[in-house]
């Protein structure tokens, strides 16, 4: 199979099948909005579930360590990143790893349970912390330019963690050393712990850049077992769907919050999601490097339209989510939001960057076929235009 432009320019007709992101807004809305993507599965993958499927029997299904073993070799190959096979809690995704990690500050860390996350973010960090029970203290990103105030300005007094999005989602920021040993030593100072969401980290868009994975900047041990990162093939092989991530937690005080409630408040991993993730990890790559270059042409196309309609875009490196300052519209939209704005006038569903952070803002998906992106943008420019 030939992973070109060809194979990702062909629709999926989303539309027509059980799509949270196709049938949420109506058949005359385009959906640049959930972050999964409109592109047919690797061969592999469809092959490797198609193969389970047909044995017929769907008992419990033990942890697959081929699995597990194929996601390990992954990151040493890639990133060079030695990660233990005892440091592995699988998850059912990763959402439920930032719900673990905010319940173990709180449980952990009484009296300094605050969890520093940077805004705009991710929303389901905001609903960890708050969920668990622990305070926010959230640290503005600058949209432009390098991100974070370095050193950055708070104290880390009454904190006991930080939650970092790596690379970020919204912003499509890549984290570089410096960047992230900048955290590293404000947790260390500050006795924080510190956990990586790393679910967009092969999404990098320009290689030969890779994201790099937090834990491979560990000093030394003490300093590895402050520290935790969550992974997943779901988002850079679109297979959400499937229902499988891992916490990689050195310490293993700290792992047994992550593995306390199996089996009882946290199901197991679905069995394809087991196959799924071994196929992706296996036998994916040819398919992520033409996503990545399909990508490339799309972010061109939305870095273009952003131009011509005078927005900025922050520079997306990473992710497959633009992210779209529009406050400048504020005076002509007359208290209506960017977002509700391009559903009511252009018919294009994104995601609005209040919920992140951002009002003002909007993020867009760009994970689709470059014909539908197409359309999108011309619809949002011609939205654009009833303005002026
Ligand atoms: C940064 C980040 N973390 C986690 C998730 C969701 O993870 P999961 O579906 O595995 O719970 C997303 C989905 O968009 C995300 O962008």
């Amino acid at each position: 199979m030939t992973y070109d432009f060809d194979f990702f320019d062909v629709p999926l007709h989303r539309e027509r099948g059980d799509s949270q992101k196709w049938t949420l807004f109506g058949p005359d809305v385009l959906p640049l909005w959930i972050a999964d993507m409109d592109f047919r599965s690797c061969e592999e993958i469809v092959l490797a579930l198609t193969r389970r499927a047909q044995e017929g029997c769907y008992g419990y299904a033990r942890e697959s360590r081929a699995a597990i073993a194929a996601m390990i070799a992954y990151h040493r190959e890639h990133y060079g990143l030695e990660i233990d096979p005892d440091w592995v809690v699988p998850q059912p995704g990763v959402v439920t790893a930032l719900n673990l990690f905010c319940r173990l500050l709180r449980e952990t860390r009484a009296g300094r349970s605050d969890v520093f996350i940077n805004e705009p973010v991710y929303h389901h960090f905001m609903s960890a912390a708050v969920q668990q029970g622990v305070r926010e203290r959230r640290i503005g990103l600058r949209p432009f330019g390098p991100p974070l105030p370095t050193p950055p300005a708070p104290t880390a007094a009454g904190a006991g963690g930080w939650l970092l999005c790596n690379p970020q989602n919204p912003l499509g920021h890549l984290w570089d050393d410096a960047e992230l040993r900048g955290i590293l030593d404000f947790a260390a100072a500050g006795d924080l712990l510190v956990a990586s969401d790393e679910i967009h980290g092969g999404l990098v868009l320009d290689p030969p850049h890779t994201y790099r994975p937090l834990l491979a900047l560990a000093r030394d041990d003490a300093e590895r077992r402050r520290l935790m990162a969550f992974v997943a093939p779901s988002k850079t092989w679109n297979v959400p769907g499937l229902g499988c991530a891992f916490a990689i937690v050195p310490d293993p005080t700290l792992r047994a919050h992550f593995t306390r409630d199996y089996d009882n408040l946290i199901p197991c991993i679905n069995l394809f999601g087991w196959v799924g993730a071994e196929a992706a990890y296996r036998f994916g790559e040819p398919w992520r490097l033409g996503l990545l270059a399909y990508l490339r042409r799309n972010r061109a196309l939305l870095e273009e339209a952003a131009r011509a309609w005078g927005l900025p875009l922050c520079r997306l490196q990473a992710t497959y989510l633009g992210f779209l300052d529009c406050t400048a519209l504020a005076p002509k939209l007359n208290g209506e939001s960017p977002h509700d704005f391009f559903l009511r006038v252009a018919k294009v569903a994104l995601n609005d960057g209040a919920v992140f952070g951002a009002p003002g803002w909007v993020r867009i998906n760009i994970a689709t076929q470059t014909a539908t992106l197409r359309a999108a943008l011309e619809r949002m420019g011609n939205a654009l235009a009833t303005l002026r």
